[in-house]
């Protein structure tokens, strides 16, 4: 096997998501490299240093510029804050590395623009983590919907309920600034959110949007005795058409108490209906209306079954797998992605589609109404 030489920028959630990824694939799959963990980047050299030596990468670098001029790099995994992915992407690409990066991939349409060219002109390959795709329910629901399982598709119910800000002594950080994370809940969580609802249903027609501030000011992470200004909502609620007709709705706050990563959807249909929800993520729920009058009900479908998408690489059936399970099955599909040349997807052509929408809405939640795509 191949060596394909990492580097990672970013060490806290995602750093630790995505090492975990690349140190597992080869234990359960079979991929056509062997991803090399060879250098972390942040900002914090002693913190750097412990995650390195945690995780086994095997050097450091405070500065994702030199990172990205080594020429004995291959990929440039993006897991900073979501202002720092568009310029290293670019210079990857422009250097004629792969990208894994982060959702949200950008903050505007510019930036996605741009993103997607350099990675075109370079050739690369270009991967864009919307790891809830990668759930075997997830694919499994797409897969029925692809067969015609539930039919014409009349609703898509999606939404994204955290809880964390619900706590009013959480200090401001990057996501609760405009220039780092472009918005609130809407960019963070809908990211996730329109990219399922595009995997699964298709394009949206038109939408409109409407956020809510619920606590305007929070401490400084500086200095807790001082105050500052929360720059994005709090809680955003979408509703909008899709081109194939269906209707959708959406919600997305970090203020839902008692929720604490509840990512769902429901899909109802001229024929059955589908639903699931992250918190639960080894099942879906499907109703069939081709059912007999008194069996006609959800059924409960466990997807651990060896025919289910990467089902198989893990355990028996019915010994369940977890979030961190999909950041091994993306890490997975790049390696072969980058072997076959064929793409993969989510990728960066698939950002300026959620961006597009993302921005839509933000232009709807700031007055705008309704806004046709
Ligand atoms: N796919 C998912 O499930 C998921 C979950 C959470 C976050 N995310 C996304 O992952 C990205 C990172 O989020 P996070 O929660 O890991 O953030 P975080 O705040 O936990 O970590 C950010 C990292 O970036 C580093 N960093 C910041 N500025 C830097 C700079 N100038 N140079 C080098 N390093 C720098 C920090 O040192 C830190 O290691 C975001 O885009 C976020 O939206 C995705």
């Amino acid at each position: 096997m191949e060596d394909l030489r990492i580097a990672i920028l970013g060490h806290r959630f995602m750093g630790r998501a995505h090492s975990n990824g690349w140190s597992q694939v080869t234990k359960f799959f079979d991929p056509p490299y062997r991803p090399v963990l060879q250098v972390a980047c942040g900002r914090d050299a002693e913190d750097l240093q412990l995650f390195a030596d945690r995780w086994g990468w095997a050097e450091i670098e405070t500065d994702w510029r030199k990172v990205i001029e080594r020429d004995d790099i291959d990929v440039i995994d993006i897991s900073l804050p979501t202002h720092l992915h568009a310029e290293p992407a670019i210079a990857a690409a422009e250097a004629g590395k792969h990208i894994f990066c982060e959702k949200p991939g950008c903050r505007n349409s510019e930036e996605a623009a741009a993103m997607l060219e350099a990675a075109e002109k370079a050739g690369v390959v270009h991967y864009l983590n919307h790891n809830y795709r990668r759930c075997p329910a997830v694919a499994l629901a797409k897969k029925m919907i692809d067969e015609g399982e539930i039919g014409e598709i009349y609703h898509w119910r999606g939404a994204y309920q955290q809880s964390w800000l619900a706590n009013p002594d959480l200090p401001i950080d990057w996501k609760l600034k405009k220039d780092t994370a472009a918005a609130g809940p809407l960019w963070d969580l809908g990211s996730h959110a329109v990219d399922l609802a595009h995997y699964l249903v298709g394009d949206f027609a038109h939408l409109t949007c409407d956020g809510k501030q619920f606590i305007k000011e929070r401490p400084l992470a500086s200095d807790p005795s001082q105050t500052g200004q929360v720059e994005v909502e709090c809680a955003a609620n979408l509703i909008g058409e899709f081109k194939n007709g269906a209707l959708a709705t959406i919600e997305m706050t970090r203020y839902a108490t008692g929720r604490r990563n509840r990512h769902t959807f429901e899909i109802y249909g001229s024929k059955g209906a589908i639903t699931w929800d992250m918190e639960d993520m080894n099942r879906i729920k499907f109703y069939s209306e081709s059912d007999p009058d008194h069996l006609k009900g959800f059924r409960d479908i466990l997807v651990t079954e060896r025919c289910h998408e990467y089902a198989n690489a893990w355990w028996p059936p019915g010994h369940i797998i977890g979030y961190e399970h999909g950041f091994v099955h993306a890490a997975a599909d790049f390696l072969e992605a980058v072997k076959s040349g064929n793409g993969i997807t989510p990728d960066l052509n698939d950002n300026v589609r959620i961006i597009r929408v993302l921005e839509a809405a933000l232009r709807s939640m700031e007055g705008e109404g309704k806004v046709v795509l």
